[in-house]
């Protein structure tokens, strides 16, 4: 059944929902691991959903299994095979179903059901995947306890749940057994077994449980596991003392893994991480990977109530716990960390991901209504904007209402697969309020665009504000959302005189008044980002540099200094204007603040990236010229760099902490503003002090920065040499290697730097962290990938052919990269088009880089 024709891909629609024939009241899996011949046996207690059709004829999903036997109460079958599973006939009451398939989990690139990474066996089986295991119902909203043996002479043999009996079997293979109590999708199934080591330690929960934490990696990675373990410690506690949510099983494992297609995988007691995101030390991790290594332990573990316990009813349902789950290791890291500065971030992130693809071809709501893979679906609008969809809802409701609806949600819910609508009932119920219109959140693509009119008049001030959301593919016609959108007004001389207020905006129009008001405010708009919407705010530059000034929401502070930038680039860009003396004075001010932090600090000094001007130009009906854009960017970091040069050395000296080096969020603060006066400091000096830093850096973060400086300044030659000869045994560093040097290259020279790096035998392009770091690298220098010429275009569209054929998950991932072609002129627009049909035309082409571009294309 290999060789079968592989099924033409279908649409799934989430109308079309059936609840599954049949209940599964109990799994039992064994395993006998071969590299090119694993066994498993599966035994399944099934018995008629009385929820569910009815019928003596079951399905169960299956891909690329070779069936050995399959029986029913102990009696041979024969079921009907077909390319994505099998039909059998049934009994009419309950019934035990045993089958035994041969999978072979070494020739397993696409990473998807059980696969090799460096000689360990892994699985990841969400969505689908496990139907590549064995034959079973493989959808999320069927829950059942899994009872797994694993038979191997590999050292550590590790599933969901808790720890069982051991042994070994007559020829002398060892076998150990896993119990998981709590009814679980086959999604969360996991499986690991190798030669590994732990990091290990322990954790009472509030009502005294012990639980045994193991952190498991490849030998000689022990020493790297510190931070993860204290994150999820922290974790731990946090989600007790903050949503009353403990930990359910007597151990938490964690596994590193080299080869795996997303960041990190929830599974039941047995988290699957990318390494990236696990190991870390000093020298070989930067403060940005400690960050994320804090944020992706913190998700995957809150993942155990949101998605675990609760989970999804189906997968038009991701958002459900995806949503969620981000907005709580938000909360989380802000906690950890800086609200405010954590705030900018995670909008930053929104913008430059969510926006772009809620603005293109593959806009889609946040719960989409069909799709033709799943995989696909793991994107920016269902993750970032499900979060920001949450935090709406938070701020519309109150702490103390979503506190009640979260725990109304726990209680109610657990234990089953849920729904959106079950979500927001438990919402409705707590607080009685209608949310139908905000439903609209979950079902409306696009972003809404927000525009405001303001008079004042006899001490009134009034706010007018009008909200359209623009077509997007499949939805000409939006209607209008409820939008909260958090106000402040400040006084003239910078003292606030009407404190965050939440506007509830529901109509396409709808105008609010501030009475008794002496003179005309300053209004402080959108705080805190309270709504996922573009403001279109005409405002003058000398308004903007008093917000920037005196405003006392952090993140609006921020975002005064950010507009302000992106009109003088805009302008500089269009009409070639100089640099903006006003803009440049009130960024020296804010330099010399020393009460504002210094990560805030450094934000502030941070200018828009290539692609975000790309898009506000696009937004402005003008079309970009991605060298242009670069060319205007530079001058205005040369421009920064010269305006703030008296104040540049003395900054870097003061950022200069002493001791060695803790990933705190403190310290990691010190070193983002540090950075930045080194890298204005390098545009006047040409790269002494940057190589300078290059040599004496004892830290990943203070060494990689100074590489991409040098590399950026046209010295980057030697130290890139010697980077390679102190870390070519590294695999994560050497990703950040590749990664740099195409990113940080002069736009003309990134193809051929990227081509060269391509060439080199460590190119472990089969490695998806290697290939994104590469070619994703080059797709992140925006005017060197789209140089004029298209060999940007050419280079990353073959390399999408070649790895489609190993890897179509990150494949299609990938295509993401061209998103945003009706951008551009004509020319480019062509040479994109060509691109995508090129991919589109190569035999076998997989369905889910099949599905991405045909949405890419329109
Ligand atoms: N649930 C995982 C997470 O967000 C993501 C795994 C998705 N994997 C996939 N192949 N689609 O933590
Ligand atoms: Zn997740």
């Amino acid at each position: 059944m290999k060789d079968a024709a592989p099924s033409t891909p279908q649409a799934v629609r989430l109308e079309d929902y059936t609840p599954w024939s049949h209940v599964v009241d109990r799994v039992q899996l064994t395993f006998r691991l071969d590299p090119r011949a694993t066994r498993v046996i599966s035994r399944l207690s099934l018995e008629p959903n009385p929820a569910g059709p009815q019928g003596r004829r079951m399905f169960l999903h299956g891909e690329g299994l070779t069936l050995i036997r399959a029986s029913i109460d102990g009696r041979a079958v024969t079921p009907d095979l077909t390319p994505d599973g099998l039909y059998c006939d049934v009994p009419e009451g309950p019934f035990t179903w045993e089958c035994e398939v041969e999978i072979a989990p070494e020739g397993n690139t696409a990473l998807e059901g059980l696969y090799m990474s460096n000689g360990m066996y892994c699985t990841q089986c969400e969505a689908e995947g496990f139907r590549k295991i064995t034959y079973y119902p493989d959808r999320p909203d069927v829950m059942a306890p899994f009872d797994v043996r694993v038979e191997s002479a590999m050292p550590v043999l590790l599933s969901n749940g808790n720890p069982g009996a051991t042994g070994t079997l007559a020829d002398g293979t060892p076998w150990v057994e896993w119990h998981d109590p709590w009814p679980k999708p086959s999604y969360l199934f996991a499986l690991v077994a190798g030669d590994l080591r732990a990091h290990s330690d322990r954790f009472t929960t509030a009502s005294d449980r012990d639980v045994a934490l193991n952190i498991w990696v490849r030998p000689g990675d022990e020493d790297r596991c510190a931070y993860a373990m204290d994150a999820l410690k922290r974790s731990m506690a946090w989600d007790e003392q903050v949503y009353g949510r403990e930990y359910d099983l007597d151990v938490f494992n964690i596994v590193a893994v080299d080869d795996f297609n997303m960041g990190a995988m929830e599974n039941k007691g047995l988290n699957i991480f990318n390494s990236k995101y696990v190991l870390a030390s000093p020298q070989t991790a930067t403060d940005r990977d400690y960050e994320l290594i804090e944020g992706i332990i913190a998700h995957e573990y809150f993942h155990n109530w949101t998605g675990n316990r609760i989970t999804c009813r189906d997968w038009f349902q991701l958002c459900l716990k995806e949503g969620l789950t981000v907005f709580r290791d938000q909360q989380f890291s802000g906690d950890q960390r800086s609200v405010p500065v954590k705030r900018i971030e995670d909008v930053l992130q929104l913008r430059a991901r969510q926006f772009r693809e809620d603005n293109g071809p593959l806009a889609h709501p946040v719960r989409p209504s069909s799709y033709i893979e799943i995989n696909n679906f793991y994107t920016a609008t269902v993750y970032e904007k499900g979060a920001e969809v949450i935090g709406m809802l938070k701020l519309l409701v109150g702490d103390a209402q979503y506190a009640e609806a979260l725990a109304l949600y726990f209680d109610r819910h657990d234990g089953d697969a849920a729904t959106i609508e079950d979500w927001l009932a438990v919402f409705e119920d707590v607080t009685k309020r209608d949310l139908r219109q905000f439903s609209r959140w979950y079902t409306q693509a696009g972003t809404p665009r927000l525009s405001v009119e303001e008079t004042f008049d006899a001490g009134t001030y009034t706010l007018r504000f009008r909200q359209r959301t623009p077509p997007t593919p499949g939805q000409a016609e939006k209607l209008p959302q409820v939008i909260p959108i958090a106000v402040g007004l400040l006084a003239p001389d910078g003292s606030e005189v009407v404190p965050t207020t939440v506007l509830e905006m529901t109509q396409e129009e709808q105008s609010f008044s501030f009475d008794g008001l002496a003179a005309r405010p300053v209004p402080s708009l959108l705080r805190g980002f309270s709504a996922p919407v573009i403001l279109d705010r005409a405002s003058d530059a000398a308004e903007r540099a008093f917000l920037l000034a005196h405003d006392t929401d952090a993140f609006n502070r921020w975002e005064a200094g950010r507009s302000l930038a992106k009109e003088v680039l805009l302008r500089m860009v269009g009409d070639n204007a100089p640099p903006s003396a006003d803009y440049l004075a009130a960024l020296d001010q804010v330099l010399a603040d020393d009460t504002l932090d210094p990560a805030f600090r450094a934000l502030v000094l941070q200018l828009p990236s290539e692609d975000d001007i790309a898009q506000s130009l696009h937004d402005n009906g003008t079309t970009p010229d991605p060298t242009a854009i670069h060319i205007a960017r530079d001058a205005l970091a040369h421009a920064q760099a010269e305006a703030l040069a008296p104040k540049l050395p003395a900054l870097f000296d003061a950022m200069t902490r002493p001791g060695p080096y803790t990933p705190d969020a403190e310290a990691a603060g010190c070193r983002a503003l540090r950075h930045i006066a080194l890298s204005l400091l390098t545009r006047l000096d040409g790269g002494d002090r940057a190589a300078q830093e290059f040599d004496r850096a004892d830290n990943m973060t203070e060494e990689l920065g100074a590489l991409g400086l040098l590399i950026r300044a046209g010295r980057g030659t030697d130290p890139v040499a010697r980077f390679a000869e102190r870390w070519g045994h590294d695999r994560l560093v050497m990703d950040k290697w590749f990664q740099l040097q195409v990113n940080m290259a002069p736009p003309e020279q990134a193809v051929t730097r990227a081509e060269t790096l391509a060439q080199r035998p460590d190119f472990d392009w089969k490695n998806p962290n290697k290939f994104r770091a590469l070619i994703g690298g080059l797709a992140a220098n925006a005017a060197g990938f789209h140089d004029p010429s298209g060999a940007g275009y050419r280079f990353v569209g073959e390399w999408l052919s070649r790895l489609d054929k190993v890897n179509p998950q990150t494949t299609a991932r990938m295509t993401t990269v061209f998103e945003t072609w009706p951008r551009y002129d004509a020319d480019r627009q062509d040479m994109i088009r060509e691109t995508l049909t090129r991919i589109a035309n190569t035999p076998d082409l997989s369905r889910d880089t099949a599905e991405m571009v045909s949405r890419i294309l329109g």
